[in-house]
């Protein structure tokens, strides 16, 4: 959602902007563009594509500092008008920004009476704000840090002063934005990915700070104006990790690569006596709490509904598992000694963060579980899980689905045994054998891809059923295929469609069910007859030793905890071919971003 990417050195910018913002597409956006500074500011910026955008750009203008953009649209249409860079009105300041100004008309109506403003964005009153603190205050830093502190909500800003050629001003608050470090310049990105073609070095941002970003320095203040010291990072990603090699996309490339995360992840969570390693303040936060209230949005709530799964039936700790963005305007009555979960594969999803930010507030312990060790959520968290999923592009989360999973039945069995509880389930055992029954589904995407073909070809709607771990795993799937197909599809604990929804049951409508649990069994094949009877075109999934003649996918038998992991992978793989067959832009859905940053 937004992205920014800036860089002041000695090469020819637009290249390195333009590479820059296509490693931010996998973001989400709708609009676009950069300026450059030489003798005076340029700008390009178009309404869709960064594709577009590279059309647009001068091939003639030359610059060594420059910022650029990718819009995800809050205040105001998609559109040129709308697009960032925005300008001052006296074309003196330009800016880019992600987030959302909760008090802009404030701004607007004390500081901006008499400017006339160009676009319908709250980001176009940042840099109208510092033009007139700077008419008042002649000093660009004191106006831009003056402007960034009466502003309340979210921002990631850089800005560049037309009258400087050796500075970007940068400022964030609860947005990500980093600054890239390199011998004879500096940059600042969004994530690390969109410099990572420059520089694997990197410092953190912290809220609040504004930074005066040169070729030879970089100086962080702190909202008073004092200079703050902070240590680089590397960046543990190499740029194979963010290309697609020879994927047609990043959805087939992530679905394909679960089983190497799932063992990955045995191998991060293991020590050399084949026993569990987590962090010992983690065990004992778990054990010491009476109740656990897991924290998420989209895929991963998903995931979260079968941890609570694994945490109650392991290690025997009651778990709620809530909708973040509901969570936060809505909380329940609180247990005693709670611990929160947050869940979160980009780790800076504004709805969980806000939560997040309630609960420490409240003095709660909080755990984060997220892909993105040095996120937001990672960095505000007491405790940090990794997935170790690597880099996840595609906007439909595939391999941090399971990857949380995978982590959230290691966390269960490490807190039962630290319980002294008596299990007989060796986590890296079974997913030992989950990995390969995984890699045995991937090998077979020629058939899924048939029967996404024979049941989804022009259909309008889709449900999937599902009754125990079987519905939340339905869950996903429905989510999966309407995010990239736009087919609707909605998932229902199998006994509930009866309840309402198979009204809507018609001849030929796809239902797609879910028999993975023996107990369940032989009543979600009786749900399934049910909605034969009306008309529909059922599709049985189910796991071997469980499957009966005419189910149409099979999946090899493993613990039935962990057949989630599984079980999903033919959803993400129908939901693939359905998208690509109605020519959907599979990794870049339509108005959907990959890392949700605004409420
Ligand atoms: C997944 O396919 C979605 N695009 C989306 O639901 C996502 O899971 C959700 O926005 C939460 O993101 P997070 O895991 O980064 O917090």
């Amino acid at each position: 959602m937004c992205g920014i990417v800036g860089y002041i050195g000695q090469e020819d910018t637009k290249e390195i902007l333009l590479n820059g913002l296509e490693k931010l597409e996998y973001r989400g956006y709708d609009s676009a563009g950069i300026a450059t500074l030489n003798g005076g500011v340029n700008i390009s910026k178009v309404k869709g594509r960064i594709a577009t955008l590279r059309e647009a750009v001068d091939e003639n203008i030359h610059s060594t500092l420059g910022i650029g953009h990718t819009r995800w649209a809050t205040h105001g249409a998609p559109s040129k008008e709308n697009a960032h860079p925005h300008q001052s009105t006296s074309g003196r300041f330009t800016i880019v920004h992600n987030g959302v100004i909760e008090n802009y008309m404030d701004v607007k109506n004390e500081y901006l009476a008499d400017v006339e403003l160009k676009s319908e964005t709250d980001t176009e009153i940042i840099v109208q704000l510092i033009e007139v603190l700077n008419n008042e205050l002649q000093d660009v830093n004191a106006a831009f840090r003056k402007a960034v502190n009466l502003l309340t909500g979210s921002y990631a800003i850089a800005l560049i002063d037309a009258e400087d050629e050796n500075t970007i001003y940068v400022a964030k608050n609860k947005s990500p934005l980093l600054v890239g470090l390199g011998e004879d310049f500096n940059a600042v990105a969004s994530d690390s990915m969109a410099a990572l073609h420059i520089t694997d070095q990197f410092l953190e941002l912290m809220d609040k700070e504004t930074v005066l970003l040169r070729r030879e320095e970089v100086i962080i203040q702190d909202p008073n104006g004092k200079n703050v010291t902070r240590e680089p990072f590397t960046a543990e990603l190499d740029t194979t990790d963010i290309e697609k090699g020879t994927y047609p996309h990043f959805m087939l490339k992530e679905i394909d690569e679960q089983p190497f995360v799932i063992r990955k992840i045995i191998q991060q969570y293991k020590n050399e006596d084949d026993q569990i390693k987590l962090d010992p303040e983690i065990r004992e936060a778990m054990k010491q709490c009476d109740r656990i209230y897991i924290i998420a949005a989209g895929t991963s709530y998903h995931a979260g509904l079968l941890g609570k799964q694994f945490i109650e039936k392991l290690a025997n700790i009651p778990v709620e598992v809530h909708v973040a963005s509901e969570f936060s305007y809505n909380m329940p009555l609180l247990s005693e000694k709670p611990l929160f979960i947050y869940i979160s594969q980009s780790g800076e999803t504004a709805d969980s963060r806000s939560v997040l930010v309630q609960t420490k507030e409240l003095g709660h312990p909080a755990l984060t579980i997220t892909n993105v060790p040095g996120s937001t959520l990672s960095r505000e968290a007491d405790y940090t899980l990794h997935l170790h999923a690597g880099p996840e592009i595609a906007v439909a989360s595939t391999k941090a689905y399971t990857a949380q999973m995978a982590v959230l039945a290691i966390l269960a069995v490490d807190t039962a045994r630290a319980k002294g509880l008596e299990l007989d389930f060796d986590p890296m055992q079974e997913l030992a054998i989950v990995a390969n029954a995984m890699e045995a589904l991937t090998d077979q995407k020629e058939a899924l891809e048939e029967l996404a073909k024979d049941y989804l070809p022009t259909t309008r709607n889709c449900f999937f059923i599902g009754r125990g771990i079987d519905f939340y795993v339905g869950l996903e799937g429905s989510l999966k295929l309407k995010e990239i197909s736009y087919i609707q599809a909605e998932g229902f604990a199998g006994g509930e469609l009866k309840h309402g929804t198979i009204a809507l049951i018609e001849e030929g409508t796809p239902v797609i069910a879910l028999a993975t649990q023996k107990n369940v069994n032989y009543s979600i094949r009786g749900n399934v007859q049910e909605v034969e009877a009306r008309g529909a075109n059922s599709m049985i999934i189910s796991m071997k030793g469980l499957n009966k003649d005419g189910d149409a996918f099979v999946i090899p038998h493993v613990h039935d905890l962990l057949t989630p992991l599984v079980s999903v992978i033919p959803l993400q793989l129908i939901s693939y071919y359905a998208a690509l067959h109605r020519d959907c832009d599979v990794d870049k859905p339509r108005n959907l971003a990959k890392s949700v940053t605004v409420e």
